[in-house]
This record gives structure tokens, C-alpha cells and sequence, in this order.
């Protein structure tokens, strides 16, 4: 049996994730992969229902910590009940979002810091990914590919919060320079696609040969 793999997709508001997501899913189905996608937070019925609760605008007076522990509390149930049950089937897994938007995000953004890192040293128990595609942008740009009435309870934090979450993602970026295959999103779709293309061309390749 083949050894799973797992790919989570990583990258600040409005640097087109989901749209390489689907591009992502075609291409694997064109190499006659059959993958799992999930997403985060969410993907249980369970992490779903906590979901609306963290984007929820209405939730305006939430505490960074309790963000935070929610964030890792979705995760520890799409661990447990998707995520490594998957990949010791040998499957691959695709995840939007993981880990590393709570370490930018709580961890920058709010400025938790290190305790974002011990709380979901608990909820992923060991479970780390292969591979992380950072869709990279310049919070700026991503900006103004959000629609203003659109926006969730993150998305809507000021500029500031979103340089820090940028910062986050450098600073990741240049820690694990193995997991994290940055990508220049700035490009058009057609563009971006073709660089994930390539590089997940060459994963898929390792695997097979180290299989
Ligand atoms: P979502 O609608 O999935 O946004 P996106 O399409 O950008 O992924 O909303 C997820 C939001 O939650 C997004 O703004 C990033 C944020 N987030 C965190 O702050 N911490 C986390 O651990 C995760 C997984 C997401």
C-alpha cells in the first residue's frame, strides 16, 4: 500500500486558495489520484458547527485565546475522525488551511505567540504535513480581492492584523523551507496553476519512487 501524503494550502485572505484548490482536485484526478479535500476550520460535522461560531460577526467580543482554542479544538475532531484515518489508508490529503493559519493568525495576528504552538501540539498529535503550498501575496494586494460584504470576522481586522498574519507566513516560510513550496501568487490563475502544476508534478513523483 502506498504511505499517505498530506498537502495542506496555506495563505493570507484573497490570495486565491479556492480556486487553486479546484485546480489542485483536477489535476489529481487527471493523475487518477483519488484524494480527500477538507477544509479548516470545519470538515466534521462537529468542526463545522464550531465554524460558525469563530466566523460569525456576531461573535465580535471573542478573546484571542478562546479563538484560538476553538481553531485548535475543530482541528483535534478533522484529525481524529478524517485526517489520520486517511492517511493510513495511504491516501492523499488535501487540506485548505491547517496548523500554520493558527500560528499566523492567533499566533501573529492576535500576538498569542507560542502558545498557539502548544495548544495544537495536542489537537494534531503528531499529525504534520508532507507538503504546504503558501500561496504568497502581499496584504495589500489580497485586499482588494475580497468583497467588503463578504468579508468573515477575520477577514474584516484592519490592515494591521493582516501585515502581521503576512509576517507569520514569511517567518514560517523561512523555518520549515522543506514542508512550505512557496508559490508567487500574483500571477493570473492560469499562471499560478501552472507553477502548482509543476511542483506537485515533482511530489507525486518522490512518492512514487520512494514507494
Ligand atoms: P475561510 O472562509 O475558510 O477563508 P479562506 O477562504 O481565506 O480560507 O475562513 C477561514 C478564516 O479563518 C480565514 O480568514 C483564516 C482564519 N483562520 C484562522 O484565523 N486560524 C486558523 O487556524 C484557521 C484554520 C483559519
Amino acid at each position: 500500500m502506498k504511505k499517505g501524503l498530506f498537502i495542506t494550502m496555506e495563505g493570507p485572505d484573497g490570495a486565491g486558495k479556492s480556486t487553486q484548490l479546484e485546480f489542485i482536485k483536477s489535476f489529481l484526478e487527471e493523475k487518477g489520484e483519488k484524494a480527500i479535500f477538507t477544509r479548516e476550520p470545519g470538515g466534521t460535522p462537529i468542526s463545522e458547527k464550531i465554524r460558525k461560531i469563530i466566523l460569525d460577526k456576531n461573535s465580535s467580543d471573542m478573546v484571542p485565546m478562546t479563538e484560538a482554542l476553538l481553531y485548535a479544538a475543530a482541528r483535534a475532531q478533522l484529525v481524529s475522525q478524517v485526517i489520520k484515518p486517511a492517511l493510513e489508508r495511504g491516501k492523499i490529503v488535501v487540506c485548505d488551511r491547517f496548523v500554520d493559519s493558527s500560528i499566523v493568525y492567533q499566533g501573529y495576528g492576535r500576538g498569542l505567540g507560542e502558545s498557539v504552538n502548544v495548544i495544537n501540539d495536542y489537537a494534531v498529535a503528531g499529525c504534520i504535513p508532507d507538503i504546504t503550498f503558501l500561496m504568497k501575496l502581499a496584504p495589500n494586494l489580497g485586499k482588494n480581492r475580497i468583497k467588503t460584504e463578504n468579508k468573515d470576522r477575520i477577514e474584516s481586522e484592519n490592515s494591521d492584523f493582516h501585515e502581521n498574519v503576512y509576517r507569520g507566513y514569511i517567518e514560517l516560510e523561512k523555518r520549515y523551507p522543506d514542508r512550505i513550496v512557496t508559490i508567487d501568487a500574483k500571477g493570473s490563475i492560469e499562471e499560478v496553476s501552472r507553477e502548482i502544476g509543476v511542483k506537485l508534478e515533482r511530489i507525486l513523483k518522490n512518492r512514487n519512487d520512494f514507494q
